[in-house]
């Protein structure tokens, strides 16, 4: 970074199927990083609190009944109206995980028969995460674990089509992480990833953009 100027925080981006152990994992990596001296706030999307946030928790848990573009358009709503908050933490030193990003709103909403083109148009300008880690779990395995199934799209059939939307969009700079590993092992994987991303950012890296 310039002379003077604070080393900015890293942009990090946590997906997965539904139980796939992010909060989890995110949670603990926001220990670990505030362990080793580096400024972390865990951040989540859907932003429950917003008022749209209450919208789209609403739609979730059938409380209300949503044409699919319209909450597709929420949840994008929904990340624009952190956007500014977003560069202003990270441009001053904090480094976010976030749990769930762009690529859930695609990955979700393609699943549903969306197109993907139209799905990603407005994500375009949001920031672009400096790392997304996808914790890889089978539907199968996922609907085992706790709680399965209490919202909208905890269901087998459909979680097998947004992993194959998850797969369409990621690309090689993606980190896989077995999620069927120990929760151990799972944590130190994401460590190290996670280390060497926060030390690239505060050496200058760049902020870019969605979608590219
Ligand atoms: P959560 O369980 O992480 O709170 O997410 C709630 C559900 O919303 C989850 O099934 C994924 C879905 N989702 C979308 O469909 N679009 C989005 O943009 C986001 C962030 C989540
Ligand atoms: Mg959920």
């Amino acid at each position: 970074s310039e002379a003077g100027a604070k080393p900015r925080g890293a942009l990090i981006v946590v997906e997965g199927l539904d139980r796939s152990g992010k909060s989890t994992q995110c949670a603990k990596l926001r220990s670990f990083l505030e362990s080793s001296g580096h400024p972390t706030e865990l951040w989540r999307f859907p932003d429950r609190e917003t008022s749209v946030g209450q919208m789209i928790s609403a739609y979730l848990s059938n409380k209300s009944q949503l044409d699919d573009r319209t909450i597709h358009l929420l949840f994008s709503a929904n990340r624009w109206e952190k956007r500014s908050l977003m560069e202003e933490k990270l441009k001053g030193g904090t480094t976010l995980i976030v749990d769930r990003y762009s690529y859930s709103g695609v990955a979700f909403s393609s699943a549903k028969g969306l197109g993907i083109e139209w799905c990603k148009a407005p994500e375009v300008g949001l920031l672009a995460p400096d790392s997304v880690l996808y914790l890889d779990i089978s539907p199968e395995r996922a609907a085992e674990r706790g709680g399965y199934g209490d919202e909208r799209y905890e269901r087998v059939d459909f979680q097998k089509k947004v992993s194959e939307f998850y797969q369409t969009l990621r690309d090689s700079s993606w980190k896989i992480i077995d999620a069927g590993d120990s929760m151990e092992e799972v944590e130190k994987k994401i460590q190290q990833v996670v280390l060497d991303k926060v030390k690239e950012c505060a050496l200058g890296k760049s902020l870019s953009l969605l979608w590219s």
